[in-house]
């Protein structure tokens, strides 16, 4: 067969596949044998031919023909909650075990820890062995499938975590969140077949396998990433729920409905306290953001108290009441501006 024959052939069949390859399965680095003998030869061939790649497919199948081929990964994790199951599981495997493939090297092949991670290691958990135990322990004690992460956190600060089945800290399902720089497969496909039931020994010897100069890349290049600041604005739990209330009467309220506003005005404006109350993100401007949310505050109560002030022409009122929404709004989007600074 001609060189020419065989591409069409394979275009074809990608093709008749029938879904766009947004997503591709990365190669492992080295032979299955050489992450022998902390993982067996066979458990990586299955690990990564089978269950890896089936999280690629199914990620593409499941991103075909919709918005979602055109965003980010990052995207696709960050806004989990919003996603099918589907997506959350797959976009998650792949970029889990595609982190996990990055750090793991036979120790010929492994590069020493940089000396800053070395010193963030050793400030936060004493030394690399107790950060080790650590991992470990969380590891251990998550309960059936999941991963063990060290991760970098909107504050710059290194943290140890585990999350449920392919969840990770990027995603906005996680109660922590932040960059994963390290991870710990703890599904039983990752160790079984070697292990069976002992997790912990598993958990004991993958450590040989752990490349720390990578981790290292991991972690200068954490610090650095923008994405580091979405995570942190996205975390701000008080400015999520402030945000829920005030779409679902300022939307409508566009509208001409104020009917949602009406009934919950003086949920908006406990919204507006709590959010006052919380801690904005560190990198935001709190001189700036604070003097906003002030004026926030204000503006709801005045929405509350006019919203319950019994009203001759009902009219009236309502054009009142949406131009001090719109005011409302107006402040809010200062405050999601202010964060970007
Ligand atoms: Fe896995």
């Amino acid at each position: 067969m001609s060189k020419n024959l065989l591409i069409q052939g394979l275009l074809i069949l990608l093709s008749s596949t029938g879904f766009a390859q947004v997503y591709t399965l990365p190669n492992l680095p080295f032979e299955f044998a050489a992450y022998e003998p902390a993982v067996d030869a066979q458990t990586m061939q299955i690990h990564h031919d089978k269950h890896h790649a089936a999280y690629v497919t199914n990620l593409n199948k499941a991103i075909t023909g919709t918005a979602m081929e055109k965003i980010s990964m990052n995207d696709l994790l960050m806004y989990a909650s919003f996603r099918s199951a589907t997506v959350r599981n797959n976009a998650g495997g792949h970029y889990n075990h595609s982190l996990f493939w990055d750090i793991l090297a036979p120790k010929a092949s492994q590069r020493p820890i940089s000396k800053e991670l070395q010193l963030a290691i050793e400030s936060k958990y004493t030394s690399i062995d107790s950060l080790i135990a650590t991992v470990n322990k969380a590891a251990s004690t998550r309960f059936g499938s999941g991963w063990a992460w060290l991760v970098v956190t909107p504050e710059g600060k290194l943290a140890v975590y585990s999350t449920a089945n392919q969840d990770n800290p990027i995603m906005d399902v996680s109660s922590e969140r932040g960059i994963p720089i390290l991870g710990i497969d703890v599904w039983e496909h990752a160790y079984y077949l070697k292990y069976q039931n002992k997790r912990a020994d598993y958990l004991n010897n993958i450590w040989a396998l752990i490349n720390w100069g990578a981790v290292s890349d991991k972690y200068a290049a954490a610090l650095n990433d923008p994405l580091l600041k979405e995570i942190e604005k996205d975390n701000w739990l008080a400015i999520k729920d402030f945000h829920k209330v005030m779409a679902q009467t300022f939307h409508p309220a566009e509208e001409k409905n104020f009917a949602p506003l009406k009934s919950r005005s003086g949920e908006l404006y406990a919204k507006a306290i709590l959010l006052k109350n919380s801690t904005p993100p560190v990198s935001a401007n709190n001189a700036g953001i604070q003097d906003a949310l002030t004026r926030l505050e204000k503006q709801c109560l005045d929405i509350h108290q006019l919203v319950q002030k019994p009203a001759k022409d009902e009219e009236k009122k309502n054009a009142q009441l949406f131009e001090m929404i719109t005011k409302a709004h107006d402040i809010f989007h200062e405050v999601e501006g202010l964060c970007h600074d």
